[in-house]
């Protein structure tokens, strides 16, 4: 009886969808009406009026803390990083503006909508443009526009902007948050709107779930990720994990405890302590110590943050007596989302295994880094391969339409990793280490992007770099463990 009430279902929704989708056939996957999105291939809406993007330094006038916090997040450098810029450099010439106008976006949405933003580089642009995700972009944010596309989930910078509107008395700064408005919120300067929208995940969303421009393929899913993972179904958010110090992050994660009020922070902590440390170097070199302080800070809780993110279990297998292989579990403890996640064709994380025997000579090495800085051929890596049509290797985000491999591991949950082994006679304990190791990017890759710079962007000005540093190492997790070689 069940059963049968499911087939009729199916038979109705076939049915429909025949009908409904026969419009679509032969379509692209996304019929865009460039009209509703006049940014396309960024999803942006901007309700244009004469209230106008108002830059960081000035909401740090009054909002000292959220700014200096603000400072020290990859959010503020997402214009001007010299990674970014590079990436933008290559899909300016390869792609031409209109489509690099979807990285502009997410990067420095204002400088994108206005119009500001014309080539890659920094040279001339407002302090508005130049501050990436800035105050003004997330608190101007009015609602979404993701309905729209195909799959309705957030995606490429599906938001509306709304700086303010034109009043009677002339333009009016608008300013939307948590909170019920309090008497003279905003002091004249801005009024206030009360947000549903800043308390949950789709804020981030629409930034955080990136698709390639024409084949909508999904390049970084960390929105999706999550959504369709553990903390999610427990309301613990991105705010939860990542506008928090070290110790609330780890509480969200473990206990699935949701912060207080009082505890969120606009630290914007991820996994790039390489960025900020660069940042924090360029900020000493110009003689801002606290921002430099800031940022340093940022590097720090960036490295704390992938060192918990993980845990690991060694265990040994034994066939007939002997010991033939190693099994390594690895664990997403605490990340929301996949690990690792967002740009997984670039960020590399990997397994380095090496087994000895008890006099200390090397029976097996598997994940080390050879002299020009790239990984062993026999690496175990947990991360993504990049794909153009053709089942070509490819790694630039409007080259990329699939993953030939695509191997992270899902929140809370674990992936096995086994290693043959074959003790030579005579050899009775088996001593192993099993290290997690993450970097940015795979050294050549990096060295490429940051040769790709605009010239506007004097990396041994602004950053004392003469030739690109060799990236460094993140241990996530080290593991030691002795097994006997016969059974
Ligand atoms: C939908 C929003 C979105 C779009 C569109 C987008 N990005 Fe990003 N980009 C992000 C986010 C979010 C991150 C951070 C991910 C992370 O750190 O893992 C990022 C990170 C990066 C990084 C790594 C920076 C670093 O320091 O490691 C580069 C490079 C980059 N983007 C270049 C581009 C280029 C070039 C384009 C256009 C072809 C583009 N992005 C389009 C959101 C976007
Ligand atoms: C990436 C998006 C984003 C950016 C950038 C951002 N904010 Fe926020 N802001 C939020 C969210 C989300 C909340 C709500 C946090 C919570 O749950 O309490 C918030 C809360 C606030 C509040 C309410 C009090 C508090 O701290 O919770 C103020 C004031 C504020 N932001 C000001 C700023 C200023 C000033 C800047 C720039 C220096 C800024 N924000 C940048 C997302 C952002
Ligand atoms: C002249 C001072 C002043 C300036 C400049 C200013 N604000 Fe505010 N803002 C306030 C005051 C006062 C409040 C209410 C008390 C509080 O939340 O700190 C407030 C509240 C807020 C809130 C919380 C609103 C809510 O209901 O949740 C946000 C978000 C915010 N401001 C963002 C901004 C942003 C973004 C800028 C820059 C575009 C900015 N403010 C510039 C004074 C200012
Ligand atoms: C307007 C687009 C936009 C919005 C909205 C946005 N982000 Fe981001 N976010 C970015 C971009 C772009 C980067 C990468 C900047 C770079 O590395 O160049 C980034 C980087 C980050 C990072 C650092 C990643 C790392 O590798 O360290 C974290 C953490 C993060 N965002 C969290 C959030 C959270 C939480 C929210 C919502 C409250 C949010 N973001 C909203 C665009 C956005
Ligand atoms: C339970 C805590 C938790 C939640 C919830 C969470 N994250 Fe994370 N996030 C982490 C941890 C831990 C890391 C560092 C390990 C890693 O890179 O995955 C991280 C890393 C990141 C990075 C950097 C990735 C890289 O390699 O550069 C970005 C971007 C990010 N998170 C964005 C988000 C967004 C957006 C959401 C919401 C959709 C979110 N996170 C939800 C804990 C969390």
């Amino acid at each position: 009886m069940k059963s049968s009430i499911t087939m009729a279902w199916v038979i109705i929704v076939l049915v429909l969808g025949g009908v409904g989708g026969s419009s679509f056939a032969g379509s692209k996957v996304f019929d865009v009406d460039h009209d509703f999105y006049p940014y396309y291939p960024s999803l942006i809406k901007w309700n244009k009026s004469n209230a106008n993007f108002t830059s960081p330094d000035v909401c740090g006038g009054c909002h000292r803390k959220q700014y200096e916090e603000w400072t020290g997040s990859v959010h503020s450098l997402a214009l001007q990083e010299p990674v970014y810029q590079g990436e933008l450099s290559k899909a300016y010439k390869a792609v031409g503006h209109g489509i690099a106008r979807q990285c502009e976006g997410c990067h420095s949405a204002a400088g994108m909508v206005t119009g500001e933003i014309k080539k890659p580089g920094i040279a001339g642009l407002s302090p508005m443009a130049l501050a990436g995700v800035s105050c003004d972009i997330c608190h101007s944010i009015s609602g979404t526009t993701h309905w729209q596309t195909p799959s309705h989930e957030p995606e490429n910078g599906s938001f509306i902007l709304t700086p303010g509107i034109d009043s009677a008395d002339g333009a009016k700064l608008i300013k939307r948050g948590p909170f019920k408005p309090s008497d003279n919120c905003g002091m004249g300067f801005h009024d206030c709107v009360e947000s549903s929208l800043h308390l949950q995940a789709d804020l981030c969303a629409s930034c955080h779930q990136v698709y390639h421009f024409e084949d909508h393929f999904p390049l970084e899913s960390t929105y999706l990720e999550w959504k369709h993972g553990a903390y999610a179904q427990k309301e613990i958010l991105c705010q939860d994990c990542h506008m928090v110090d070290f110790a609330t992050f780890m509480r969200a994660a473990d206990d699935f405890r949701k912060p207080q009020r009082a505890e969120y922070r606009h630290n914007f902590n991820g996994a790039n302590y390489l960025l900020s440390y660069l940042a924090s170097g360029a900020a000493k070199k110009a003689g801002d110590d606290k921002k430099a302080a800031i940022l340093n800070e940022g590097y720090e809780m960036a490295i704390k943050r992938l060192q918990a993110a993980a845990d690991m279990d060694l265990s040994p297998i034994y066939r007939n007596g002997k010991l033939t292989e190693i099994k390594v579990r690895i664990k997403n403890v605490r990340a929301g989302h996949n690990l690792p996640t967002s740009l997984t064709n670039v960020r590399q994380m990997w397994l380095e295994l090496t087994a000895k025997d008890e006099k200390g000579n090397v029976l097996m090495n598997s994940g080390s880094i050879d002299a020009q800085g790239h990984l062993v051929e026999n690496t175990r890596m947990l991360n993504s391969d990049g794909m153009g049509k053709d089942f070509h290797f490819a790694i630039d985000p409007w080259a990329v339409t699939s993953f030939s491999r695509h191997d992270t591991i899902p929140p809370r949950g674990y992936k096995d990793v086994y290693y043959g082994i074959n003790a030579p006679q005579g050899i009775s304990t088996i001593l192993i280490e099993a290290k997690l190791r993450y970097r940015q990017a795979d050294q050549g890759v990096a060295e490429a992007l940051l040769g790709a710079v605009s010239e506007s962007i004097n990396l041994k000005e602004i950053y004392g770099l003469t030739k690109v540093p060799t990236l460094p190492i993140v241990d996530m997790v080290t593991k030691q463990a002795s097994f006997n070689a016969l059974k």
